[in-house]
């Protein structure tokens, strides 16, 4: 069963209507269930939730606030069961973006094949589609996904001619659907398209914010021939030791960020003293280890960043608790940033420094066994040791050559 457009004067057929309000709840049963389904909201309460999402997507209170509210709108709209968002990928899969309800096992799960198929025909014709377990239809076999569901809705999500996705509901018992709630979905699903919209944008900044981040780091480090590509080989370190710790995979993406940004914050240290050739003094120490915390707050203005920031702040504490800047001990030590201070130490050994020439690698992995349980934690230590004769063939080349 197909509509015509809620926002150009949507109408459920007759048809439409017969089947809705003979529709009997297969397993909800009882009075709240039937009161539940004839008792939708009025065109005020309509309006005003359409205010909330639209209020939403101006007031942003963290990354995917819109898409909570144009879920939490339509629940209240249909007295739904499940509500997801779908979003279209350029591949042509739905990902559900954004799943609540009895729908929410869905979330981060994609739809290809005969469902993809399906919604490309429903965003090709712009329709609103009702569909119920008992019609056999192709939309009633795809689409309800839940246990016990016998009713469904999908609205494409359409912004300024782009196939942005589906807004689909799935319904135990049948609703008395009006016109009013037909718009009112096709509003949503609009809203809901502009929050994802919206969300790729912020995206897309961010990684540009990103890649400048990583840019300047390397520029930095570009300007010293004894930390040229010290960031990248961390990186390359630190997620091998994470692989071998067994780390999930949101870990390791959140190591091999920061450690690509971990010195960010030397950018405000004065070359003399990241150049100087003897010790530095108790002054300079100081505004050496201020990078820790100069860092943390170059990154800290975008929200995506914020995952790295304790690895950032933290890659000089010691596993004892005598390192800077909060002297923390142990597994308060951040996990990323203890695999990271390994790598850093280990590569920060086995490059030539102003100051010293590089230790050869076993001597530098002697060192990291000799400091493990004081500066390292001894198990990233032992991580490191199982992987070291692989790193140090696979990222050989990462590494300048010693003169
Ligand atoms: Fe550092």
């Amino acid at each position: 069963m197909r509509l015509l457009p809620g926002g150009r004067g949507a109408s459920v057929g007759p048809e439409a209507m017969e089947n809705q309000t003979r529709m009997q709840p297969r397993t909800r049963t009882g009075a709240g269930a039937r009161a539940r389904a004839g008792s939708l909201p009025g065109p005020l309460p309509l309006l005003e939730t359409l205010n909330d999402v639209a209020r939403s997507l101006c007031f942003v209170e963290g990354r995917g606030a819109p898409l909570d509210a144009a879920v939490a709108g339509v629940m209240a709209l249909l007295n739904s069961d499940g509500v997801a968002i779908l979003e279209r990928r350029r591949s042509g899969e739905y990902l559900f973006r954004k799943a609540d309800g009895q729908l929410s096992e869905w979330q981060d799960f994609s739809l290809s094949g005969a469902c993809s198929r399906l919604l490309e025909t429903l965003n090709a014709r712009d329709d609103v589609v009702l569909f119920k377990r008992s019609q056999r239809s192709p939309w009633a076999r795809e689409f309800l996904f839940a246990a016990g569901m016998n009713w469904g809705a999908l609205a494409p999500i359409r912004v300024r001619d782009e196939q942005v996705g589906a807004l689909l509901v799935n319904q135990v018992t049948a609703p008395l659907v009006r016109d009013e709630h037909i718009a009112g979905l096709r509003n949503l699903a609009t809203l809901a398209g502009v929050a994802v919209l919206e969300a790729r944008k912020q995206a897309s900044l961010e990684d540009i914010f990103m890649g400048v981040i990583v840019s300047l780091t390397m520029a930095l480090e570009a300007k010293d021939p004894y930390t040229e590509g010290h960031s990248v080989r961390v990186a390359a370190y630190s997620e091998a030791i994470g692989k071998q710790l067994g780390l999930p995979p949101g870990t390791l993406d959140v190591i091999h960020r920061s450690c690509l940004v971990h010195d960010i914050g030397k950018i405000a240290v004065d070359g003399s003293i990241l150049r100087k050739m003897g010790k530095l003094s108790e002054q300079e120490r100081e505004k050496m280890d201020m990078h820790v915390l100069i860092g943390e707050s170059i990154l800290r203005p975008l929200r995506i960043l914020h995952p790295l920031l304790p690895a950032v702040r933290s890659h000089h504490e010691n596993y004892d608790g005598t390192g800077y800047p909060d002297g923390l001990r142990g597994e308060a030590i951040p996990i990323e940033a203890r695999v990271m201070a390994v790598a850093d130490a280990f590569d920060a050994m086995t490059t030539d420094r102003p100051y010293r020439n590089a230790l050869p690698e076993e001597a530098a992995l002697a060192e990291l066994r000799r400091a493990a349980g004081t500066q390292f934690d001894p198990r990233v230590v032992a991580a490191f040791e199982q992987i070291f004769p692989a790193v140090r063939r696979t990222l050989q080349n990462l590494r300048p050559r010693r003169s």
